[in-house]
């Protein structure tokens, strides 16, 4: 007999495993189906979060940041080191033993919130009599499945450059760029975004030469232009990595041992790179292969993304989609709590209750980008309320003149408060700096509660802690900070 289902997620990453607890919670009956296997060929819940994205991926940045805090920071502390050395394979073994712990917790969680979980490609094949059909495939073996709600949490995979392959032995994404059992001499990396950042920040510390090409003209144009600007000071200066902006790529060619880069610079001049491995990481695209049967008709936009509506509804009835592979950020704090409201909708809506507001707020999403230092961010930029005519006052401290940072040894960055000049309610808040990945909690919880800048400046920071940086900021907003 066919097994039939209340929900059906497609996709066990953060957007997918996350709703399909939630649907459990709430009492209906859930299957997840996933078809990633690990480099050993094992199913492997988590998607790319946990596999090859969010979690290995702060595993070695924690790793090579121990080193180079050892190898140039703590003889500022009286700290002398001799015959300091690195072990990669025990990094890469460090970061794959938390890769397996985690994963494999997604499955004790599934077994504990009795979700079913199915293994292989699913493919949603028809409605019928009000339940959705799937097929689930895995490998030789095809089972048909059945649900009244599907979830789709399908993801998103590494564009791809146009002419050459990623092989992850020399040419690499970001799977092969959390594989490397040894730091090559010299790194290239296409693309100075959120990847290429976090990944060439690794391999630098660990002794490569890495050199960014990025096309766009300016670095890091998502973020707040100030940030941008000390980031690729301090990124240039004290970590070392060579950024070149405004790059055109013209050919990637392997020859022998080496990769050989030929590119127009800023100026129009062509230039070449020589590298011993190749990252490309020039953003991911949304995945829908062999999701859904054409005569279904699910609506995919021209760049790709499934079209959803505000509340995750895609086009067809009962079926609604969440994370990378919809509209918004790509981020696993977006995808899950997409996953968390559609199941408390599907679970609302079962009981005759159909719940508007769940939803999530596309505008208060925090950011990070896990650097040396970090940068976060929340709500809009400068350059965004600029060009949109909003009247604002900014106030900026730096961690330079606070006591938590200099005991740290950690004082580059600063953080800025951008509120609106007429009402004071905080529109942006802007952080580089130590554990700024943190601090931007704060931020987030303010604005959600529409609190203004006034409000974090009344509000009592520990001291000496980073957060007092914030605190000041929202001060200096009405030009009264105290320790500058
Ligand atoms: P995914 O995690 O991609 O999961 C989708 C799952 O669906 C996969 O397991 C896939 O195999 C499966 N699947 C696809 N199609 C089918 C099908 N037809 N049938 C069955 N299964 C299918 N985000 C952050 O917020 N913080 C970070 O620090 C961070 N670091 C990152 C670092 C790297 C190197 C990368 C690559 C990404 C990082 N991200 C980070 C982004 C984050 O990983 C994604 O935003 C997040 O994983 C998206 O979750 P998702 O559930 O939408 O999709
Ligand atoms: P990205 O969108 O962050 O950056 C890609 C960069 O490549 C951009 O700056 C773009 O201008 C550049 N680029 C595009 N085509 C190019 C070309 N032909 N030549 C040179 N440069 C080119 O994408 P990335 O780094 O691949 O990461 C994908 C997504 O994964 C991120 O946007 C983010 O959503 C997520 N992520 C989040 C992390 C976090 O939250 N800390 C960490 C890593 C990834």
């Amino acid at each position: 007999m066919t097994k039939s289902f209340d929900v059906a997620v497609i996709g066990a990453g953060p957007g997918g495993y996350v709703a399909a607890i939630r649907c459990a919670q709430l009492g209906l009956n859930t299957v997840c189906i996933d078809e990633w296997k690990n480099e050993q060929g094992v199913a492997s819940l988590g998607g790319t979060c946990l596999n090859v994205g969010c979690i290995p991926s702060k595993a070695l940045l924690e790793s090579s940041e121990n080193y180079a805090r050892a190898a140039h920071k703590f003889i500022d502390h009286g700290i002398h080191l001799e015959g300091l050395s690195m072990d990669v394979p025990v990094m890469i073994a460090r970061k794959n033993k938390i890769v397996k712990a985690f994963t494999g917790g997604i499955a004790m969680l599934f077994k504990k919130n009795k979700v079913t979980s199915l293994h292989g490609r699913g493919t949603l094949l028809k409605q019928e009599n009000g339940l959705w059909k799937i097929q689930v495939k895995n490998n030789s073996e095809v089972e048909e499945i059945q649900a009244e709600y599907i979830i789709i949490a399908t993801g998103s995979t590494p564009r791809q450059l146009p002419f050459i392959e990623v092989d992850n032995h020399r040419i690499l994404d970001n799977s092969g760029a959390l594989a490397l059992t040894e730091a090559p001499k010299r790194l290239g990396v296409i693309g100075a975004g959120v990847i290429g950042l976090e990944m060439g920040s690794v391999w630098r510390r660990l002794g490569a030469e890495v050199t960014v090409l990025e096309a766009q003209p300016n670095f890091l144009m998502a973020a707040d232009e100030h940030i941008a600007k000390e980031a690729q000071k301090i990124f240039t200066r004290e970590l070392g990595l060579i950024i070149q902006t405004g790059v055109k790529i013209k050919s990637i060619q392997v020859e022998g041992q080496q990769i050989v880069v030929d590119y127009a610079d800023a100026k129009a001049d062509p230039q070449k790179l020589e590298v011993d491995k190749l990252i490309v990481a020039i953003g991911r695209v949304p995945n829908t292969v062999g999701l859904a049967t054409d005569e279904i008709g699910l609506k995919i936009n021209e760049r790709g993304y499934i079209e959803v509506d505000e509340h995750c509804c895609t086009n067809l009835s009962k079926v609604y989609a969440v994370g990378d592979v919809v509209r918004g950020p790509m981020l696993a704090h977006k995808a899950s709590e997409e996953g968390v409201a559609v199941a408390e909708m599907i679970a609302s809506t079962k009981q005759g209750d159909a719940n508007e507001s769940a939803k999530v707020n596309l505008d208060i999403i925090p950011w990070v980008i896990y650097t040396s230092p970090e940068i976060a961010w929340v709500g809009k930029t400068e350059q965004e309320l600029k060009s949109a005519g909003i009247a604002y006052r900014a106030g900026q401290f730096p961690f330079m003149a606070n006591g938590r940072a200099r005991a740290l040894g950690e004082t580059s960055g600063f953080v800025k408060v951008l509120a609106d000049a007429d009402t004071d309610r905080i529109l942006g808040i802007h952080m580089i700096g130590p554990y700024v990945s943190e601090m931007i909690a704060e931020a987030v919880v303010a604005m959600e509660f529409a609190a203004s800048s006034e409000d974090i400046a009344r509000i009592i920071h520990a001291h000496p802690s980073l957060s007092e940086v914030l605190h000041e900021a929202a001060l200096a907003v009405d030009k009264r900070a105290l320790h500058i």
